[in-house]
């Protein structure tokens, strides 16, 4: 099986509507009249979930007329967020079917589909032309992507001259000691493509992307997990979280991706980019 076969099904096993409809009626939600925040739980699947949207929103300076693209955007829970607050426009592609069905389904009930467009396709094929969109985001993708080089090319050809590319990644540490799995992200290492941060930066740079800021969240993304696990031991598990995304063994793949990170094994970092004006 090819590596895309492989994370559409890691990532789509079936049954993630149901799941997530139990979590949100257990929490209490009316699914008839859900806003963007109820889903916020679980529809931002990348470390410190919302706050950090917010942070790389804050970066990207949107404004109502830029059309923004969101490269394996899970179930587009950046993109409704940013349609939302912003009042721009979003498409968002991701790889994994059941996801786009989901998400297609959730924008639906939150009433973004005029604004938020999501579709199946690969981020090394993007089905755009040249120089579509103001902003390009991706949040905790890449780390799935062996072809580097392809990755960042196409989302600079899909970017207008002096347009703006938001990330927010993790990426391989300085540890000698390979990173443990199962992570978020992988079973094992079939589907794990880790770059250590000196590499992907000169593949920004190779590939015309001008780097504004580079910004390490290890410190705040293990603080997170700290307070999360506090907040688990004294309340028990929520009733709608990421944890209903990564199926059986989803504590053991929370434990070792704090322990990657505590060991230096893996970072995450956020950061802007742009592409020269032409
Ligand atoms: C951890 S999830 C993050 C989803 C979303 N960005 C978020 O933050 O909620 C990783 C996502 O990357 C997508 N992905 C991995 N490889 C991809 C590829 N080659 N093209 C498009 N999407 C891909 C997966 O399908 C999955 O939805």
């Amino acid at each position: 099986m090819n590596t895309e076969n492989l994370v559409n099904q890691h990532y789509g096993f079936g049954q993630i509507m149901q799941r997530i409809t139990s979590g949100l009626t257990n929490a209490g939600k009316d699914l008839e009249n859900l806003s963007v925040d109820d889903l916020a739980p679980i529809d931002a699947f990348h470390t410190r979930g919302r706050h950090a949207t917010l942070e790389l929103a804050e970066l990207a300076n949107i404004q109502p007329t830029d059309l923004v693209l969101d490269v394996g955007c899970g179930l587009g829970g950046a993109a409704r967020h940013l349609a939302e607050t912003y009042n721009c426009n979003v498409n968002g592609i991701d790889l994994t079917h059941e996801y786009i069905q989901v998400g297609i389904e959730l924008t639906r009930l939150v009433n973004l589909g005029d604004r938020v467009h999501l579709q199946q396709a690969s981020a090394l094929d993007l089905p755009f032309d040249d120089d579509s969109f103001d902003v390009v985001w991706t949040e905790h993708v890449q780390m799935n992507i062996a072809d580097k080089h392809n990755f960042y090319a196409e989302i600079v050809r899909v970017l207008k001259p002096g347009g703006r590319f938001l990330f927010h990644d993790i990426f391989r540490g300085t540890a000698p000691d390979e990173p443990v799995y199962p992570a978020p992200w992988a079973e094992d290492q079939s589907i794990s493509h880790l770059a250590i941060e000196d590499h992907a930066q000169s593949i920004f740079q190779f590939v015309g992307l001008d780097i504004h800021h580079w910004i390490s969240k290890v410190d705040q993304s293990l603080e997170f997990f700290k307070n999360t696990a506090a907040r688990i031991a004294a309340e028990g598990p929520p009733p709608i979280g990421i944890h209903l995304l990564m199926g059986d063994n989803a504590s053991a793949k929370i434990q070792n991706y704090v322990q990657n990170l505590s060991n230096a094994r893996t970072t995450v970092s956020m950061g802007l980019a742009h592409k020269p004006s032409a």
